[in-house]
This record gives structure tokens, sequence and C-alpha cells, in this order.
């Protein structure tokens, strides 16, 4: 009987695109670094990406303020460092300019415009089954290759509350990756939805554009100083760690938020229970990096309101009991994976789209597939994977160079050819 991709029908019903090397899904920063890493070792590589261009998160799906909120070092990837006249936060635009150099540097050219439908390991073949649509014409591709690379981000998509009230709401309705900047809410009242780094950075931006915002904290949230006596606090907190244990180092960090930026509870701001890097460990909750939004709060610029209740007409009622009127709201409530909605495995990845085992074993799964960039650890830990990963093929590609034995069985070498 013919395998599914041997059949007649099927083969001819889209086309089949044989890879010698991995399919990468995703031409954001972890997918580009992988791919740089193969390319230093000389294995050829498919990157697919849904968008028309690269890093399509920080092209397309964040606002213009935006700079890197981890010093530069932490935020570089493999092999190509920033360049030196980069200040210590680059800018989102310098940050794309990297990321485009970077492409440029290692000649990677993602098939842009492939959104992977689907993926799938064929046991009777050994191989991954990758389906793509095209956003420009529709047309399907199947792409089969040994091994497949998930980098489709952390921040793959949206999370919209289902709120009360809120479809039927007049005013504006935005997430935050929608949100450019606070020039056209000028005059207006803003009701942000959540305090993570994006709810904290567009409410500052509002106020900087004379908008009045209100920033719903519905839980509790770190907030830490972005320096520490000059020093990132990242950094500080990276250095402490080669020392001292990692709950001691949330005490030290707490102590010293607590004399720079003070006792945050009185605006209404809780601090979990858990300290901010266990927190972030264990939940993947980052903690806010304060660039200015607190001194906003305690001026009273940006008003600190309550989980909300529903929304109505222009107003909208918290769980308190109090109504504010509002011109719009910006949903500063976050994101996640897509990777349940297209891959079809369930062993690696856990059912919201991360792998299942943490930190640092969360690269690589079986029957040839990794995950890069879904660790909770930012650019650093997506670099790091990625590194891992290209040594990973590279060790298997190398011993069949070596062995000068291609693997590839007859009619893997028709598609191919196809
Ligand atoms: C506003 C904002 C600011 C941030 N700032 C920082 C920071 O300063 N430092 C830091 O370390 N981290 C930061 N992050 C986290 C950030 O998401 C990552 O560090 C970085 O972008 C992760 O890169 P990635 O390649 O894993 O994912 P992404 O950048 O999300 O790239 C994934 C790519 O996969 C593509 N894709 C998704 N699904 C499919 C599909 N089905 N088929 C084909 N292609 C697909 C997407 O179009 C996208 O281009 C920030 C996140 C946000 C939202
Ligand atoms: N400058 C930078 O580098 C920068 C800027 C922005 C973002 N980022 C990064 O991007 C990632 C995403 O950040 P993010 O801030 O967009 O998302 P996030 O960290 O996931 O925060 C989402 C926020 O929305 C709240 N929320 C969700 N649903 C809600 C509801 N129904 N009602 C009220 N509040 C609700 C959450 O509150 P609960 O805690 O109660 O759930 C939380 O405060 C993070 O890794 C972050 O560090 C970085």
């Amino acid at each position: 009987m013919f395998n599914n991709f041997m059949d007649p029908d099927h083969f001819f019903s889209r086309r089949c695109v044989w890879v010698n090397g991995p399919v990468i899904v995703g031409a954001g920063p972890s997918g580009l670094a992988v791919g740089a890493c193969l390319k230093e070792q000389g294995i050829p590589f498919v990157i697919l990406e849904k968008a028309d261009c690269i890093a399509s998160l920080w092209q397309k799906r964040t606002y213009d303020r935006l700079k890197l909120h981890l010093p530069k070092q932490f935020c570089q990837l493999p092999l190509f460092p920033f360049p030196d006249h980069y200040p210590e936060y680059p800018t989102k635009k310098q940050f794309i300019d990297y990321l485009e150099s970077y492409a440029h540097h290692f000649e990677i050219s993602p098939q842009f415009n492939e959104c992977v439908q689907s993926a799938k390991y064929d046991e009777a073949c050994g191989l991954w089954r990758v389906k793509t649509v095209s956003s420009n014409h529709g047309s399907e591709v199947e792409y089969i290759c040994q091994w497949l690379v998930v980098a489709t981000g952390e921040n793959a998509e949206r999370v919209v509350p289902d709120i009360d009230g809120l479809k039927q709401f007049k005013g504006e309705v935005l997430h935050a990756c929608d949100y450019k900047s606070g020039e056209k809410f000028c005059g207006k009242k803003v009701l942000v939805v959540g305090c993570g780094n994006s709810g904290m950075e567009v409410s500052l931006d509002l106020c900087n554009h004379e908008a009045q915002p209100s920033m719903v904290v519905r839980s509790s949230v770190h907030v830490l100083p972005r320096e520490i006596f000059g020093k990132s606090t990242f950094e500080l907190a990276m250095f402490m760690l080669k020392w001292i244990p990692l709950w001691l180092v949330d005490k030290i960090l707490l102590v010293l938020a607590w004399f720079i930026l003070g006792n945050i509870e009185k605006y209404g701001i809780k601090r979990p229970s858990v300290g901010p890097l266990l927190l972030k460990n264990t939940r993947g909750k980052t903690p806010v990096l304060d660039i200015g939004a607190l001194e906003k709060i305690r001026s009273g610029e940006i008003n600190v309101v309550p989980e909300i209740k529903r929304f109505s007409c222009g107003m909208v009622e918290f769980v308190d009991g109090e109504m504010l009127e509002i011109d719009a709201v910006v949903l500063a409530t976050g994101y996640c994976s897509n990777v349940p909605y297209w891959l079809q495995e369930t062993e690696f990845f856990s059912k919201d789209g991360f792998s299942k085992s943490p930190f640092p074993d969360g690269w690589k799964g079986k029957e040839g597939l990794y995950a890069v960039g879904f660790s909770k650890r930012g650019l650093s830990g997506a670099s790091a994977e990625a590194m891992k990963i290209a040594q990973d093929i590279g060790k298997v590609w190398k011993e069949d160079l070596n062995q000068k034995k291609q693997k590839v069985p007859t009619h893997r070498r028709c598609i191919s050819q196809f």
C-alpha cells in the first residue's frame, strides 16, 4: 500500500519538496540564529516564515518607543556581535537593522509568506512532513525533512481576554501588538489592561503624549529598576547567581528594589509572594523592568485600577464597584505560542505550546525535533539553544558525510527531483 505522500492523488495535489537538511519554522531571532549556526558548519536548511519579512514581531507588532530592556551583550545572536557604536540598550530600529545585517551576513534567505499549517512525523518513512500554505496565492507545499526546528516564538499570537461587555464597548479597542504610539490618543482617557512590560510602557507612552491612562493591575507583579547603581539589574542578578543561590539573589534584588523604588504596594501594585527570578523560572512571568512608568504612577499621571468587572457603552466598571469613563482600551494582556495549532505532536510540547522539559533540557525532542526560543529566557536563552541545536544536527550530518552513506532512500530522491 502507498504511504500517504506516495499516494499519486496526494502527490499531485500539492508540490512536494525534499529538504536536504533541517526545516526551521519561523524567521525571528531564534530561527535566524539556528540558520547562522548551521551555515557555519556548511549544513543546508530551509526557513519557512509566514510574514513577508524577517523578525515580524519586531517589525510589525511592536510600538515605536520600544528598546531592548536588557544590555546588548545579552541580546546579540551567535557569531555576530552588535556594532560597537550601538548603545547599551539598542532601540527597536537598531535591533531590526542588526537582524537584517545578520541575515545578510550569513546569506539567510527565508521562504516568506509561507505559513506552516501542520507538521507531523511520518513513522513509516522516518521523516517530518511539513505542510504550508502561501499567504500570497493560497498554493500549498509539503516539505519533507529529517529535522524540524520549531522557532515560532513564545509570543506568536495575541491573548485577547473575554471580558463582559468588551465586544459592545463603543470606543477603540486594540491589542498592544497593534499599538504604535500615544500620539492619536492625545487628550483621551485610555484604559490599559495589564501591567507587564507592555502595559507599563504603553501607559508611560500614553502619558508622554498627553493622554490619560488608567492601568489595570489584576493580580501582582514584580517591578524592578532597570539599573541598580548604574549597573543593569539583569547583569547584576546574573553575576550574583554565579556565587549565591537563586533564593538569596531574589531577596537581595527585592531589598535593592525597595531602596530604589520604595514601597510600591501603596500605589496599588502588589508584589507576588515568590521572588522575581524564581517566578520567571517556574511560571515564565517576566518582572517589569521600570523605565519611568513608576514615577508617573507616583505622580498620579498613570491611574492604577483593579480588575475589570464589565464594560458598558463608554464606561468600565471595576470589581470594587468604581466606574470610569473611557475613550479607548489597549489590551496589554500578553501573548501565547501557536505550536499546538500546527504541530501534531504531544510528547515534547505541552498543550500551551512550550517544551515540557524545563530549561536547560527543553531544546531537543525525539525523531529530529527541536525547539528554540521556548525556554522563557529571551534572546540570550534562544542564542544558547540555537548553538546546541546546530551542533547536534551537525554531528549526525558529519557522520553521514564521513561514512559517505547517504541515508536518503530511493523514494526520497524521487521527491527531491520532482
Ligand atoms: C514588545 C516585546 C518586547 C520584547 N523585548 C525583549 C527584549 O528586550 N529582550 C528579550 O530577550 N526578549 C524580548 N522580547 C521577547 C521576544 O519575543 C523574543 O526575545 C524574541 O523576539 C524571540 O524571538 P523568536 O524568534 O523566538 O520569536 P519571534 O520573534 O516571535 O519570531 C517567530 C517568527 O515565527 C513566525 N511564525 C509564527 N508562526 C508561524 C507559522 N505557523 N509558520 C511560519 N512562520 C511562523 C512569526 O511570523 C515570527 O516571524 C520581547 C517581546 C515583546 C512582545
Ligand atoms: N522593553 C521590552 O523589552 C519589553 C517590552 C514589552 C514586553 N516585553 C516582553 O514581552 C513579553 C510579553 O510581555 P507583555 O507585557 O506583553 O505580557 P505579559 O508579561 O504576559 O503580561 C500580561 C499582563 O496582562 C494581564 N492580564 C491578562 N489578562 C487580563 C485580564 N483579563 N484582566 C486584567 N489583566 C489581564 C496580566 O495580569 P496577570 O498577571 O494577573 O495575569 C499581566 O499583567 C514579556 O516577555 C516581556 O518581558 C519586553
